[in-house]
C-alpha cells in the first residue's frame, strides 16, 4: 500500500524536525535516538531514566544505566523501549538453565506486544514472575511432537514445535524455566534443543526449518523484548497534576493520559502538534498544509495552531478535502440572471444602508477586541487556565468592567501612575475591587505580560495587595485588584487639608510592614520578584492603617527604549536608584533604595521632591545626606514626630534610610535585612524607657563616629528633571 509507506515517512520526517533531548544533551546513541526523559550523563534525564552509551563498539550502543540491559529503540510516541534480555535453552543430555529477568520501575513487561514463547519438541516451559504489586503471576507452555512430521508447518504458533502465551499486564520481572517432567531423548535427532523467551511478538516468527538451532554458547541467544515506560511517581494523571512542580507533561499544547500498564500516566502532544511534550516548548504545531499527502487538501490550505483549514477555492464550493469543489453554476440564462440579480441587489442595499453601519461597527469592535485579547497574550492565559496551571486568577470581561466601573467614569479614578490609570468598581457579586488600566504592551511583550499574571496571581501575603484577575479585550491590559479603603501613604502622609498627623508608632509599623512585604517579593516566591516603583503612592492603608503594597511586579514592563526611559524615570522621580539610571537595569537593590526614600518621608514628613523654604525644589534623598553629613539630621526632622519623642528612634531610622540610599547597590543592606532591622527597633520602643534610651544613645554615637570617618559618598547633585534626564544621557 503506497499511501501507508509515504505516511509513515512523512511521520518521521516530522519527528525528526522537533528537539527531542535536552537542550545541550546528547540526541542519538549509535543509531538510536533517545528522547527526553531518557537522556545521557547528567542532568539529561529524568531519575530512572538514565543512558549510558558504550562507544567502545562501533556503532555505539545504549544501555539502560542500572542492570545493563542493552538499549535497541525507545518510542516517545508508543512509551515503548525495545531491549535485548536473554532467552534460555536447554539441549539433549544437557542440564536446564535458568534465567531470571528483572527491571528496575519505570519499566514493565509490554502486555500487548510481547508472547511468551517457547519452542521445541516434548517441551514444558514455565514463566514466573512478579507484577508491581508484588502479586506473583506463573504460567506455562507445553510444545509438542512425535516426530519431524508432526510439526507445525507456520507461522503461527500452534503447540506443535512451538507454543505461545500472552503474559499478564504490570509484569516487573520473571524468571522462565523448563521442566525435566517431559524427556525429549525421543526427538533429539530432529530437535535436540528447546527454548523459550519473552519477546516482541512481531519480531518472532516461526519458521519449521530454521527451528532447532544448535546452542553452542545460550548466553548468546539475546531477544528483543518490548518494555512500557511511563511517569511512575503518581499514579494517574490527576495525581500528577495536582503536583503541578512535578508534573512531567512540561509542554504547552501537550495532553495527559493514565497508564495502560501499570501505575503512573504519559504525556502526549496534542492533536495537530508534534514533538516532545516533556520538554517546555516541545510540541510544534504541524504544519499540515507543507504535508499535503497526510493532510490532503485539493482547494486552499491555510495552517492553523492545532489543525488547519482546507477550503474550496473561490467560486467553488464542496469538500475540498476530498477534491469535490466544484464550480458554481446557475440554470438561469444571463439576462434572466441580470434581472434577479439586479432586483435583488436594490433590496438587498436598502436592507444594507440601514443596517451597514452598525454591523461594521460592530464587526469592527469584535475584531479589534479579539486581536487586541490576542496581543494582550490571552490565548497564552487560556490555555494555562484551561490546563489547570493557575486557577486563582479569573478572567473578566471588558463589558463586567465597564459595568463595575460605569463605564470607566472619571468619578471612578482613584489614581493615576506611570503604569496606567487605576479605577475604582463594584463587580457584579457587590465586590469592590480596583480595576487597573495598565499602559501598552506590544507584541514582544504579552508573553512576558502573562507570565507576570500567573506568577502575581499566585502571591498570597498579607501586607501585598491581591492580583483578583485581568482583562485582556481591550487594547490595553487591565488588572482587577482588591479594593484597600484608606488610600495611600502618600495621602495620609502628604494630606490636602489638615488632619491629625499619623503617631510615629504607626509609621514605624507601615514601614516594616511594607519592608515585610517586599522582602517576601524578594526571595519568598520561587521567583524573585522585584518591584521596580516603590513609592509611598504604591503604598496603600487598611481599615486599621495596616500597610498593603501595591503595583508590584511591573519591573518586567520597563520601558528600556530611550523616549520611554525618560517618561519612567520621570514617573519615579525623586525614588528612583541612581545606579539604575546608569544601568537601565532594575535589581532588588533598587527596590532597597527607593524604600529607603520612603523610610525619609515617614521621618521628615516631606514629599520625595519637596520644595524648601525658598520654594525651590529639592530631592529629599540629597537634601538628607547633605544634613546628615553635616550632623544637621534635626533640621530635617518632622517636628511632630520630634515632640513625641523620638527623636533617637527616627536617628535609628536615618541610619536604616542612609543604608538604603548607598550610592552602590551592593552596600545596600536587603529588603530583608532592612525589615528585620524595623521590626526590632519597633520592639525596642515597647520596652523601657530607661534601658532604651541607653542603648540608643550607644547606637547613635557609634553611627555618627562611622559617618564622620567617611568620604563623600554622595557623588550626585541635587535631582531636579533637568538633571535627571542629563544623568540618563550621561548613562547611555
Ligand atoms: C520521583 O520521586 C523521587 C522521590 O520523590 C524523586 O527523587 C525523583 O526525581 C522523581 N522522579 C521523577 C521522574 O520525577
Ligand atoms: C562497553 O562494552 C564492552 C564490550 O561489550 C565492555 O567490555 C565494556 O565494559 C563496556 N563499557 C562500559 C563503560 O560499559
Ligand atoms: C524504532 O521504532 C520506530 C517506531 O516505533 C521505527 O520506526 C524504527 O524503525 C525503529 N528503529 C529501529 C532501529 O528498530
Ligand atoms: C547453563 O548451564 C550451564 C551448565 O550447567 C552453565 O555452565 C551455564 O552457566 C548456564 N547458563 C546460564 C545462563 O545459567
Ligand atoms: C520483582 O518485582 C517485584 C515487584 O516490583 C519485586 O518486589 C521483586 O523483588 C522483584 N523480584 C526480583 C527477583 O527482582
Ligand atoms: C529421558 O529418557 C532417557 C531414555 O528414555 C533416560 O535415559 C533419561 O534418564 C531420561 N531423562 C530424564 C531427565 O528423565
Ligand atoms: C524459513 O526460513 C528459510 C531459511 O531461512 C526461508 O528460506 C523461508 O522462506 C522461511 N519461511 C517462512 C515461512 O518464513
Ligand atoms: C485516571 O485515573 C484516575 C484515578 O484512577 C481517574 O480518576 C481518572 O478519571 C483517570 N483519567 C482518565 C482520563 O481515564
Ligand atoms: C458557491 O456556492 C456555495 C453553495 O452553493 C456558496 O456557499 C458559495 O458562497 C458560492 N460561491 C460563490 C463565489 O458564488
Ligand atoms: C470532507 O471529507 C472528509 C473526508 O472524507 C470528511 O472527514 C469531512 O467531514 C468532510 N467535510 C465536510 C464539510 O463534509
Amino acid at each position: 500500500m503506497p499511501t501507508v509507506a509515504a505516511t509513515l515517512l512523512l511521520a518521521s520526517a516530522v519527528a525528526a524536525a522537533a528537539a527531542i533531548s535536552k537542550p545541550g544533551c546528547p540526541s542519538k546513541c549509535g543509531e538510536v535516538d533517545i528522547p527526553y526523559p531518557f537522556g545521557i550523563g547528567r542532568g539529561c534525564s529524568m531519575e530512572g531514566f538514565d543512558i549510558t552509551c558504550n562507544d567502545t563498539t562501533d556503532p555505539p550502543k545504549p544501555f539502560i544505566a542500572v542492570g545493563n540491559i542493552e538499549i535497541l529503540n525507545v518510542s516517545l510516541v508508543d512509551h515503548e523501549l525495545s531491549v535485548h534480555i536473554y532467552m534460555v535453552g536447554q539441549c539433549y543430555e544437557q542440564s536446564g538453565n535458568y534465567s531470571t529477568t528483572s527491571l528496575a520501575l519505570p519499566f514493565l513487561f509490554s502486555a500487548a506486544s510481547n508472547k511468551f514463547t517457547v519452542v521445541g519438541c516434548s517441551t514444558l516451559a514455565y514463566v514466573v514472575g512478579q507484577n508491581v504489586k508484588g502479586n506473583t503471576y506463573a504460567s506455562g507452555c507445553v510444545s509438542y511432537c512425535d516426530d519431524a512430521g508432526g510439526v507445525s508447518e507456520g507461522p503461527g504458533c500452534d503447540g506443535m514445535g512451538c507454543c505461545q502465551t500472552s503474559i499478564p499486564k504490570s509484569l516487573s520481572n520473571f524468571t522462565a524455566y523448563f521442566s525435566d517432567s517431559l524427556n525429549n531423548s525421543e526427538v533429539a535427532s530432529f530437535s535436540p534443543c528447546s527454548y523459550a523467551f519473552v519477546a516482541d511478538q512481531d519480531w518472532f516468527r516461526f519458521n519449521k526449518s530454521t527451528l532447532f538451532p544448535d546452542f553452542g554458547d545460550e548466553t548468546n541467544y539475546q531477544v528483543p523484548v518490548l518494555l512500557d515506560w511511563a511517569m511512575r511517581n503518581h499514579s494517574s494523571c490527576r495525581d500528577a497534576e495536582a503536583d503541578y512542580p512535578n508534573y512531567a507533561c512540561r509542554s504547552a499544547h501537550s495532553d495527559c493520559f493514565n497508564s495502560t500498564n501499570g501505575p503512573g500516566y504519559l504525556c502526549k502532544c496534542s492533536q495537530g502538534y508534534t514533538g516532545n511534550p516533556y520538554l517546555e516548548g516541545g510540541c510544534q504545531d504541524i504544519d499540515e498544509c507543507e504535508l499535503s499527502q497526510l493532510y490532503p487538501c485539493f482547494g486552499v490550505c491555510s495552517n492553523i495552531q492545532g489543525g488547519y483549514l482546507c477550503t474550496c477555492p473561490p467560486g467553488t464550493h464542496g469538500n475540498a478535502t476530498k477534491d469535490t469543489c466544484i464550480g458554481n453554476s446557475s440554470k438561469f440564462p444571463l439576462p434572466a440572471r441580470l434581472v434577479i440579480g439586479f432586483s435583488v441587489i436594490i433590496v438587498v442595499l436598502v436592507a444594507l444602508v440601514s443596517s451597514a453601519i452598525i454591523c461594521t461597527q460592530k464587526l469592527k469592535l469584535k475584531r479589534e477586541r479579539d486581536t487586541f485579547f490576542k496581543k494582550n497574550g490571552g490565548f497564552k492565559l487560556y490555555e494555562e487556565i484551561l490546563s489547570k496551571k493557575v486557577d486563582t486568577v479569573q478572567v473578566f470581561t471588558e463589558e463586567e468592567l465597564q459595568r463595575a466601573t460605569d463605564n470607566f467614569d472619571d468619578k471612578g479614578v482613584i489614581g493615576c501612575g506611570g503604569y496606567g490609570m487605576v479605577y475604582r468598581g463594584i463587580l457584579d457579586n457587590q465586590r469592590t475591587v480596583a480595576i487597573k488600566k495598565s499602559k501598552k504592551v506590544d507584541e514582544r511583550q504579552k508573553d512576558e505580560f502573562v507570565n507576570e499574571i500567573i506568577v502575581l496571581s499566585q502571591i498570597n501575603h498579607r501586607h501585598i495587595v491581591r492580583l483578583l484577575g485581568c482583562c485582556l479585550e481591550l487594547d490595553v491590559p487591565m488588572l482587577v485588584y482588591e479594593y484597600i479603603s484608606n488610600g495611600s501613604l502618600f495621602d495620609v502622609l502628604h494630606p490636602e487639608h489638615y488632619a491629625s498627623p499619623l503617631p510615629l508608632q504607626a509609621r514605624l509599623t507601615i514601614a516594616e510592614q511594607a519592608a515585610e512585604a517586599l522582602a517576601y517579593l524578594h526571595s519568598a516566591t520561587n521567583r524573585s520578584i522585584i518591584h521596580g516603583d516603590v513609592k509611598s503612592h504604591n503604598i496603600l492603608l487598611d481599615d486599621d492603617l495596616s500597610a498593603k503594597v501595591s503595583d508590584f511586579g511591573a519591573s518586567q514592563l520597563v520601558p528600556m527604549d530611550e523616549d520611554e526611559f525618560i517618561l519612567f524615570v520621570q514617573g519615579t522621580l525623586g525614588y528612583l536608584d541612581p545606579e539604575c539610571m546608569q544601568t537601565r537595569r532594575l535589581t532588588d537593590r533598587s527596590d532597597v533604595y527607593s524604600f529607603g526614600v520612603v523610610l525619609l518621608e515617614l521621618i521628615t514628613g516631606k514629599k520625595a521632591i519637596y520644595a524648601d523654604d525658598a520654594w525651590e525644589k529639592r530631592s529629599l534623598a540629597t537634601s538628607f545626606l547633605v544634613m546628615m553629613k553635616e550632623q544637621r539630621l534635626r533640621d530635617i526632622l518632622d517636628n511632630k514626630m520630634i515632640g513625641e519623642g523620638g527623636e533617637r528612634l527616627l536617628g535609628e531610622v536615618a541610619a536604616i534610610a542612609k543604608e538604603c540610599l548607598s550610592v552602590k547597590g551592593e552596600e545596600r543592606p536587603s529588603m530583608k535585612e532592612v525589615a528585620e532591622r524595623l521590626h526590632s527597633l519597633r520592639r525596642l520602643r515597647l520596652q523601657p524607657r530607661e534601658e532604651y534610651d541607653q542603648r540608643a544613645i550607644e547606637m547613635v554615637k557609634a553611627e555618627e563616629t562611622r559617618r564622620c570617618t567617611e568620604t563623600d559618598t554622595s557623588g550626585y547633585h541635587i535631582l531636579d528633571s533637568s538633571t535627571l534626564l542629563n544623568n540618563v544621557d550621561a548613562g547611555r
